[in-house]
């Protein structure tokens, strides 16, 4: 299997693959040396002369076997070769082959710039016939080498080679030690809530999804464990909450959905010091933006069917971790309560990630374009949650987000002061689509208190009732602006949206037509009539909207109008069609008609 001389292995590679390689021989070397500490600790012993088991201890004991290994099998491992005997398997995860060789992401320094680091990737350098994109191996089960041996994997629910390739480039992207992929977001939570027990205190931010909030306050309560709420952007609450028993700090930040900070290295340090551990669901940020676990944060959680996804095609979940201990026993959740996430799926998110930083970089850009637009729009839109420039955010939160992260991310909302008002201000918009999730290519919009965080009861709630939550897509910004500035003009007018005016809710609403009034054409070559976008003058004095004419631009009345004139100038057209086709068959019916009866009488001849 191995296809190159051992002796250029290492050389003949790019650096990043040298990496590579080094660290599977070192995740090797460590699991190895797992499965025979016993007999190494007492040769280890008696030359070193200690019996502890700490790092030190630990390092120089897996040396001889890293050794061994590079003698054994050369510098490049070969994973179709790696066996494990069953007599020696016990149910502990470095016994299980759920993952041939698991590489150690954590302090991983990538050469490559965030934008490479989403595409440049192997999959599958093990597959015998190399292919340079992963393949979906959907498949239940594999054929082990013999009864007494287990291949690299047995059985997908415990390995599969497709889920291995993404909690790889997962773990690269986050300098994980590991990482795990599951059925959802909520999967991948729930085995986070898994590694407490009976009697442990959690310590939760009060403003989390609320698929969250019902999870540990109706289920993980029932499994005894003590649950404390509290605002985790202020340090000295997060410090009088902790106990004895607090096992664990749960947080978003930005939180969801009113996008408050969390000061992520303050709160690893905290936990640290009273030996706790600190998880992060950072779906809002993904890794393009933020690496929470450089921050000293234990654990991140994704949603992946947001940011991961990209495409609002899949759901699937994310783990990923900075110990090694923690990972292995992750690992052992998701085989044995059957959690993980399928190979097709697998091979969509690693689709998805190979155009996460553009999309994410084009819907923050829009996203900042769009809080500068809602910004202006007062009275009607009274507070934008942004944790960018303008946005509600004090300075030293602001300032905190920008330390810990590459972005403001493209979610953000706004209160109105009107439930009413803003209902009618999403209904109304057409590109924004009424859906809770985030993340997606195309924009969405959602009342977080009816909708994503209607599990927390009302009387828990924290949110504003008039919210609405945006998730900017990486559609034309001009669009998407004009879309929110009908949205407040239809709630001003206090008048019901026209019934299908969704772009895709009815055939004939679709903006194809071409109008034919030369002063209605929009200059970016577009065939849409354009839009009226600003409500007030001064909504757009910082933008520029380029490609769009606003000289030439008409008010809501007259577009509507200047639409129906050019439908009926498409209808003439049609209709002129029509006729000529008309004409043109029955000359070409004619001329058969004249040809035949030309040949009928030569032949009669
Ligand atoms: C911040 C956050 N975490 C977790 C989840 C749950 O993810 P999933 O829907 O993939 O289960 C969501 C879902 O919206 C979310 O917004």
């Amino acid at each position: 299997m191995d296809r190159q001389p051992k002796d250029c292995q290492l050389t003949s590679k790019s650096h990043l693959s040298q990496d590579f390689d080094a660290r599977r021989l070192e995740n090797a070397a460590w699991r190895l040396w797992r499965k025979k500490q016993q007999q190494d600790k007492d040769t280890d012993t008696a030359s070193s002369g200690s019996k502890e088991e700490d790092e030190e201890y630990v390092k120089p004991a897996a040396r001889p076997n890293l050794q061994a290994l590079r003698e054994a099998i050369g510098d490049r491992l070969d994973f179709t070769g790696v066996r494990f005997p069953l007599a020696e398997t016990s149910c502990e995860y470095d016994d299980l082959p759920t993952f041939p060789i698991r590489p150690n992401f954590a302090n991983f320094k990538n050469k490559l710039q965030p934008a490479s680091e989403c595409v440049v990737f192997d999959g599958c350098p093990e597959d015998p016939y190399h292919p340079s994109n992963t393949p979906i191996y959907q498949t239940s089960t594999f054929v082990q080498p013999s009864s007494s041996e287990f291949g690299a994997y047995d059985y997908t629910r415990s390995g599969n080679p497709t889920r291995t390739a993404l909690e790889k480039h997962v773990a690269m992207l986050e300098q994980a030690a590991a990482a795990f992929a599951f059925a959802s977001g909520m999967a991948a939570l729930h085995t986070v809530m898994r590694l407490l027990k009976a009697g442990d205190e959690l310590i939760v931010n009060e403003d989390i999804y609320g698929g969250m909030h019902r999870l540990i306050t109706q289920d993980c309560i029932h499994s005894g464990i003590k649950v404390t709420f509290v605002d985790t952007t202020k340090l000295e609450t997060v410090s009088k909450a902790i106990s004895p028993n607090t096992k664990l700090i749960h947080t978003e930040s930005p939180s969801n959905p009113r996008m408050r900070i969390s000061d992520l290295r303050a709160l690893a340090n905290l936990a640290h010091r009273h030996g706790i551990l600190l998880c992060v669901d950072s779906t809002m940020m993904p890794p393009v933006i933020c690496k929470p676990l450089t921050l000293g944060v234990d654990i991140v959680v994704h949603s992946a069917t947001k940011f991961f996804s990209g495409h609002a095609d899949c759901t699937g979940g994310l783990v990923c971790v900075r110990d090694p201990e923690v990972a292995h026993r992750v690992a052992f959740l998701q085989n044995a309560e059957g959690t993980a996430l399928a190979p097709f799926e697998c091979f969509l998110f690693l689709r998805g990630i190979k155009t996460m930083f553009l999309r994410v970089e084009r819907a923050q850009e829009n996203a900042q374009h769009v809080a500068n637009f809602l910004m202006k729009q007062r009275p009607y839109i009274k507070n934008v949650f942004y944790p960018g420039k303008g946005g509600c955010c004090d300075a030293q939160s602001l300032a905190i987000h920008c330390s810990q992260s590459r972005g403001p991310g493209a979610v953000l909302s706004f209160t109105t002061g009107c439930v009413d008002f803003s209902r009618r201000l999403l209904d109304a918009c057409r590109i924004f689509k009424t859906t809770v999730s985030f993340g997606s290519v195309n924009s969405l919009g959602e009342m977080p208190c009816t909708m994503s965080h209607a599990s927390i009861p009302a009387e828990k709630r924290t949110l504003p009732a008039d919210l609405v939550r945006l998730s900017i897509g990486i559609e034309d910004v001009h669009d998407l602006i004009a879309d929110l500035a009908h949205g407040i003009k239809v709630a001003m007018e206090g008048r019901a949206p026209d019934e299908n005016d969704g772009y895709d809710s009815k055939f004939e609403d679709l903006p194809v037509v071409p109008s034919f009034t030369p002063d209605m054409r929009p200059n970016d070559g577009s065939t849409r009539v354009p839009p009226s976008i600003a409500l007030t003058d001064a909504a757009d004095s910082e933008f520029n909207y380029q490609g769009f004419d606003r000289s030439a631009a008409a008010g809501p009345e007259e577009l509507c109008s200047a639409d129906q004139s050019g439908r009926k100038q498409c209808r003439h057209l049609l209709q002129h069609l029509g006729q000529r086709h008309t004409m043109l068959a029955v000359g070409v019916l004619t001329s058969g008609l004249i040809a035949f009866l030309a040949a009928r009488g030569r032949t009669c001849k």
